[in-house]
């Protein structure tokens, strides 16, 4: 059934990190390698969606005739490409690291060394899943992911409400082997309606599949309430 319910939903997915520049040499970024985004996209394209990725710089390449993607840097630059998107979206899926802060001016040349300390001001970036939260229609889907320190739950929960997202993937900077970097996860899924779940330890491409059929079962309940709805 997940097979053929995705065929040719449009997906537009988020991932990597930003970089923020601070001079035409330097930037404030993140340590995400957009392993996850990126397994979640191939699991889309493999039950048939079309896909659309934005992407922050990571050293993974993926081609496939349903999938375009758009490589960005900063978190400015992520939201414009998104904008290009979301409208026309069935599901977005905000698995990008994107740098809550910016360096509130970029130097034109390359800053030198000279007092002991330096500060950098920083001004806040636009929060792209909150935006496209306030826009986001009843027929579309949207997932955000969290990644947390402590208070995992209460976090998810509030990220859940706060940025308008059907579900949440929770990961913990407390479980071993998931994360930044690794090639496995650990995740727990946050819905607005069903308690959490928590899955296993397993590796990236099979936690993208849990996610995908998460996803696919949220889309199954937007079709039957619309059913429901258009029946009254
Ligand atoms: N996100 C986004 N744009 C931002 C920041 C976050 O689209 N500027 C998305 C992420 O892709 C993720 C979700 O929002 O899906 C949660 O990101 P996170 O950084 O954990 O949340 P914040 O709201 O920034 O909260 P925190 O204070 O924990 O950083």
């Amino acid at each position: 059934m997940n097979a053929t319910i995705l065929h040719n939903k449009k997906v537009l997915i988020t991932a990597g990190p930003t970089r923020e520049a601070i001079d035409p040499v330097r930037y404030i970024s993140n340590h995400s390698t957009g392993k996850m985004g990126y397994a979640i996209a191939r699991e889309f394209l493999r039950q048939g969606a079309q896909v659309f990725m934005v992407s922050g710089p990571v050293c993974i390449e993926l081609q496939h005739p349903n999938l375009t993607v758009v490589h960005v840097n900063s978190a400015n630059e992520m939201y414009m490409a998104c904008c290009r998107f979301f409208e026309d979206a069935d599901i977005a899926v905000f698995a990008a690291a994107v740098a809550d802060y910016r360096p509130a001016k970029i130097a034109e040349q390359k800053i030198k060394k000279e007092d002991s300390s330096f500060t950098i001001s920083m001004v806040k970036n636009i929060d792209i899943a909150f935006e496209f939260g306030k826009i986001k229609t009843a027929a579309q889907v949207s997932v955000g992911f969290a990644l947390e320190t402590n208070d995992e739950l209460a976090h998810a929960q509030g990220k859940l409400q706060k940025k308008n997202f059907d579900m949440v993937v929770l990961n913990s900077m407390n479980d071993a082997n998931a994360t930044f970097g690794y090639d496995t996860n650990k995740i727990t899924v946050v819905r607005r309606d069903k308690p959490h779940q928590e899955f296993l330890l397993k590796h990236k491409t099979e936690v993208a599949k849990d996610i995908v059929k998460e996803i696919c079962s949220l889309l199954i309940n937007h079709y039957e309430h619309e059913e429901l709805v258009q029946f009254e």
